[in-house]
C-alpha cells in the first residue's frame, strides 16, 4: 500500500475498525448516530467503507456535503445522490424524474436543481423526497452526511441559524417518523459549535435526541503498526524492521493521517526507515515553517471555538503544555499567576466560583484538546499536539 495522506483509501486498504465498524452497524439497527472525532482520525474513511460493505437489503447513501451553503442545495444534492444509488432502471429514473417535477424542481445540465422562489420550500421537497424514497421500496435507508457540522456552518452565514435549526428539527422529524431512517452525522467540529443552543447542557428539543454519539479514536496500537509497516513496504522502504513501524505508531498518537505522512515523507527523502530518521521526520514537521502538517489549524480555530473564552483556553493550553496532568484547582492557580484577562468573560473564569472554568475545560474535552485522566486531572489528548504546542511557544 502506498502513502496516501489525506488521500481517499479504498476499502480493502482500510487497516483495523473492524470492531468499530461492527459497533456502528450494530447501533445503526436501534438507532441514528454522531460520529465525532479530532479531524484526520478516520471518519470518511470508515464512512466510505461501511458503504462499500453494506449488507444487500441495506441502502446506504454517502454524501461529503461539506461544500454544500444552503438548505435547498443540501436536498438537490440529495437527490442526485439517490439518482446515483437508484442506477438508471426505467422504473429509477421515472420515479425521480415524477418527484422532482411535483416538487417544482428542474434539471439543468444533468443537475438537479429546485427553483428559487416558486415551487414548495426546501423543507417540503426533504419531507416528501425522503419519505416517498422510504415508501416506495421499504427498503431500510441509511444517509450518511459527512461534514454536516462545516455544511451547517456555511449555512447559518448565508441564511442564517434559524434555517440551520429548522434543517436540524426537520431531519429529527423524519428520524422519528420514519422507522426504516436512519442518519449518519459525522464532522471534525462539534455541532455545539454551530448551533449556539447545543452548547449549554439541558438544551430542550435537542436535534440530536435519540442519537447515539458515537467518537472515533486513534487505530488501535497493533493496527497503527501494521498501518505503518503496510505503508513502509509498498513504499519499498521493506529494510524497515518492526520495531520501525511501531515508532511511528507511537509518536504519532496512532492517528492514521500521520502515519501516512512519515512514511511518505521518508519515500520522498529516500531515507532508510530507523527510529532515528523517523524522530526526525516527525521533529521537522514540528517545527518547519511551512507547517507541512497544518498543526497550527490547533491554535489559529480556537478564536472561532470559543470566541470571547479563547485567549483562556490558549493560556489554559500554554500552562499544559509546560506541565501537565493538572487538576482544576492547580489549572485555576497558575492562570491566575500566568494569565492577564482580556475581557469580562475571561475575568469570569478566573473568579472564585469554579463553575465557569470547569465548563469550560468539559468543552475543551468535547472538542478533543483535553482528556481528564483518572484522580481528575487533565492533560492533552494527544502527544503529538502536546509536542506541537511546546515546539511554538519555543519550550522545545
Ligand atoms: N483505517 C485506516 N487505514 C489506513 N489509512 C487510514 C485509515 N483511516 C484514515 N487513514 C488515512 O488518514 C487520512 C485521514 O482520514 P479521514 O478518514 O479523512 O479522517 P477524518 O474524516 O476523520 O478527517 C486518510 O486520507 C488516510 O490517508
Ligand atoms: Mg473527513
Amino acid at each position: 500500500m502506498k502513502a496516501n495522506p489525506g488521500g481517499i483509501v479504498s476499502p480493502a486498504d482500510v487497516v483495523g475498525r473492524e470492531r468499530l465498524i461492527a459497533q456502528l452497524w450494530a447501533t445503526l439497527e436501534r438507532q441514528s448516530l454522531v460520529l465525532v472525532s479530532e479531524r484526520r482520525l478516520g471518519k470518511t474513511t470508515i464512512a466510505r467503507k461501511m458503504q462499500a460493505e453494506a449488507a444487500p437489503d441495506l441502502r446506504v447513501i454517502y454524501m461529503d456535503i461539506g461544500a454544500v451553503s444552503r438548505a435547498a442545495e443540501l436536498v438537490e444534492r440529495l437527490a442526485q445522490a439517490i439518482r446515483v444509488h437508484l442506477g438508471a432502471t426505467k422504473k429509477a429514473t421515472g420515479w425521480l424524474a415524477e418527484q422532482w417535477s411535483a416538487l417544482g424542481g428542474l434539471e439543468v445540465g444533468g443537475i438537479l436543481r429546485l427553483p428559487e422562489s416558486k415551487g414548495p420550500s426546501w423543507k417540503v421537497a426533504l419531507d416528501r423526497l425522503l419519505g416517498d424514497l422510504l415508501h416506495s421500496t421499504g427498503q431500510r435507508t441509511i444517509l450518511i452526511w459527512d461534514e454536516l457540522p462545516w455544511a451547517l456552518q456555511k449555512i447559518a452565514r448565508t441564511e442564517g441559524e434559524p434555517v440551520v435549526v429548522d434543517l436540524l428539527d426537520l431531519l429529527r422529524s423524519l428520524r422519528q417518523t420514519h422507522p426504516g431512517l436512519r442518519l449518519v452525522y459525522a464532522g471534525s467540529i462539534g455541532l455545539h459549535h454551530v448551533v449556539t443552543g447545543l452548547r449549554d447542557e439541558g438544551y430542550v428539543n435537542s436535534p440530536l435526541e435519540g442519537m447515539c454519539v458515537i467518537e472515533v479514536p486513534p487505530l488501535e496500537r497493533s493496527d497503527a503498526a501494521g498501518l505503518a509497516a503496510a505503508l513502509l513496504r509498498g513504499e519499498g522502504l521493506a529494510a524497515a524492521d518492526a520495531a520501525t513501524a511501531a515508532c511511528i505508531a507511537d509518536l504519532v498518537d496512532a492517528i492514521p493521517f500521520y502515519i501516512h505522512q512519515v512514511v511518505a515523507a521518508l519515500a520522498d527523502q529516500r531515507r532508510t526507515a530507523t527510529p532515528a530518521t523517523v524522530a526526525a521526520i516527525i521533529a521537522a514537521a514540528l517545527t518547519a515553517p511551512e507547517d507541512p502538517w497544518d498543526l497550527h489549524h490547533f491554535r489559529s480555530r480556537l478564536n472561532e471555538y470559543y470566541q470571547n473564552e479563547a485567549s483562556t483556553v490558549r493560556a489554559l493550553l500554554d500552562i499544559l503544555a509546560e506541565t501537565q496532568p493538572l487538576d482544576l484547582n492547580d489549572l485555576h492557580a497558575r492562570l491566575q499567576t500566568a494569565f492577564r484577562p482580556d475581557n469580562d468573560r475571561a475575568r469570569t473564569l478566573l473568579g472564585a466560583d469554579r463553575a465557569p472554568l470547569r465548563n469550560l475545560v468539559r468543552l475543551m474535552q468535547r472538542d478533543h484538546y483535553l482528556d481528564l485522566v483518572p484522580g481528575g486531572a487533565y492533560r492533552f489528548r494527544f502527544d503529538l499536539i502536546r509536542r506541537w504546542w511546546r515546539c511554538d511557544l519555543g519550550l522545545d
